[in-house]
């Protein structure tokens, strides 16, 4: 099993590319396939998620052809089955959109009930909600959902909670439904923009993405298009982070400054410096950190991906501090793990009083999903002496390159399969 292995200690100096959006990209490619059309898609980032999901719609016909790293060709005439099954992606959380997708443009689809990090319940009911409305007759049977519509019409949706899923799900059908559609409460998210801005790119009439009311008019036919995905907001996050915990200095490119304004901005609260550039950020830690509060809430907040990270950095801060996490309730237990390294806190029920020490040290920790893990990893790098993350593939799912990006920064950090691998690191590094 792959584990990161990781020699703490190093400040992170230097400069950083970051991916495409894997939260838009998932949108995005299974969008590509409701039209006929060839569609081409640019700064793909190249993670487990994004595959698994070509690998999907690969396996119900589409044709996908991977013209270099970061692009792809997809083609939807093909599809020979709405119903998906592939042996990964009940893993994925996105494997939901392909419900969206299919429903829109064949009015039918089946799909397995999600999987995903294990971050709290994570109901869909949702999407049902806004399906039924558009007349999809839906049921769960054996484990997916089968959504079918005689007649997919629009209709006027309110989200009882705001969701990213449900956004672009029902965005998805509501573009081959007759009439007009209205979402309100919902997602304003960068990748529900960006997921949009695709499907009009592709003659889809929608407007209002990225306000809390989106209007959508039906059109019979998607076409053909070129697309570029935006930049990843949550690896940007990452690496801007990993800056502070190590107290760097890493300038942080291929970024849409905008989007990371809670990041940028929780940052200078705790002592970081954060210039902004056209299309890069960099953050300088020149002192320790201070404390401060934080609740992730929906996009402008602060971003729940984006809360195991602060969580690290707080740990080493200086003072207590206060992380709520208002959007899953199964967020926090990266702390527990943090603890094994030294991080104090104490955690009831969606809160974590956090007191920062002065310093972490290496330890044998896992990675309990995607951010989490990408927080640990933060930790090694700012601790003292070796730090191994077990589980890796939860980060992989999301991270491209992750340690050779850090390594580019001074990081010590290497995927390692064995404990041979393991002391040879220990030994190359001591
Ligand atoms: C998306 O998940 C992202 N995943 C998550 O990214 C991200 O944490 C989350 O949005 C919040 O920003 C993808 O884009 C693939 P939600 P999603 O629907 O769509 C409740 C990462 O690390 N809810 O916005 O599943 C739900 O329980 C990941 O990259 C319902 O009650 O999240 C939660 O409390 C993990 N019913 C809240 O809404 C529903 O039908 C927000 O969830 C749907 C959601």
């Amino acid at each position: 099993m792959d584990q990161y292995i990781i020699r703490g200690g190093n400040p992170l100096v230097g400069e950083v590319d970051i991916s495409g959006a894997k939260n838009a990209a998932l949108g995005i490619l299974a969008a590509a396939i409701m039209t006929d059309d060839t569609v081409l898609v640019e700064n793909l980032p190249d993670v487990r998620d994004t595959n698994v999901l070509l690998a999907a719609i690969e396996e119900i016909g589409a044709k996908v052809e991977r013209i270099t790293r970061h692009a792809v060709l997809i083609n939807g005439s093909k599809i020979s089955d709405i119903c998906v099954e592939n042996e990964y992606i009940r893993q994925i959380r996105a494997s939901y959109y392909l419900i969206g997708a299919l429903l829109g443009k064949y009015k039918r689809a089946e799909v397995p009930l999600p999987g995903g990090c294990n971050i709290g319940s994570r109901p869909i009911d949702l999407h049902l909600k806004g399906f039924r409305a558009m007349g999809a007759k839906v049921e769960l049977r054996h484990g997916s959902i089968f959504a079918e519509a005689e007649h997919l019409h629009g209709a006027h949706i309110f989200l009882d909670t705001v969701s990213v899923g449900a956004t672009i799900n029902i965005m998805m059908a509501a573009c081959m439904a007759e009439g007009n559609t209205s979402i309100e409460n919902c997602a304003r998210e960068p990748h529900v923009v960006d997921v949009a801005n695709f499907l009009n790119s592709m003659g889809a009439n929608i407007k209002g993405a990225g306000t809390d009311v989106i209007r959508i008019r039906g059109v019979e036919r998607l076409h053909a298009t070129e697309y570029s995905i935006i930049p990843d907001q949550i690896e940007a996050g990452t690496f801007m982070f990993a800056a502070a915990a190590t107290r760097g200095d890493v300038m942080v490119r291929n970024v849409i400054p905008k989007h990371l304004e809670a990041t940028s901005s929780k940052l200078m609260e705790i002592g970081c410096e954060v210039e902004e550039f056209d299309s890069a950020v960099r953050v300088v830690a020149a002192r320790r950190l201070s404390g401060t509060n934080v609740k992730t809430l929906p996009y402008p907040g602060y971003p729940t991906d984006m809360q195991p990270q602060i969580g690290v950095a707080l740990s080493l801060a200086q003072g207590t501090s206060i992380v709520t996490e208002s959007i899953f309730e199964n967020r926090l237990k990266y702390l527990d793990e943090l603890a094994r390294m030294g991080g104090i806190a104490k955690v009831e029920g969606n809160t974590a009083i956090i007191t920062g020490v002065e310093k972490l040290t290496g330890a044998r920790v896992q990675a309990l999903d995607l951010r989490a893990g990408a927080a640990l990893v933060i930790a090694g790098l700012a601790a003292e002496g070796i730090t191994t993350i077990d589980d890796i593939k939860f980060i992989q799912r999301g991270y491209e390159t992750f340690d050779e990006k850090l390594r580019s920064l001074g990081a010590e950090i290497e995927i390692v399969s064995s404990e041979k691998q393991a002391q040879k690191f220990i030994l190359k590094t001591g």
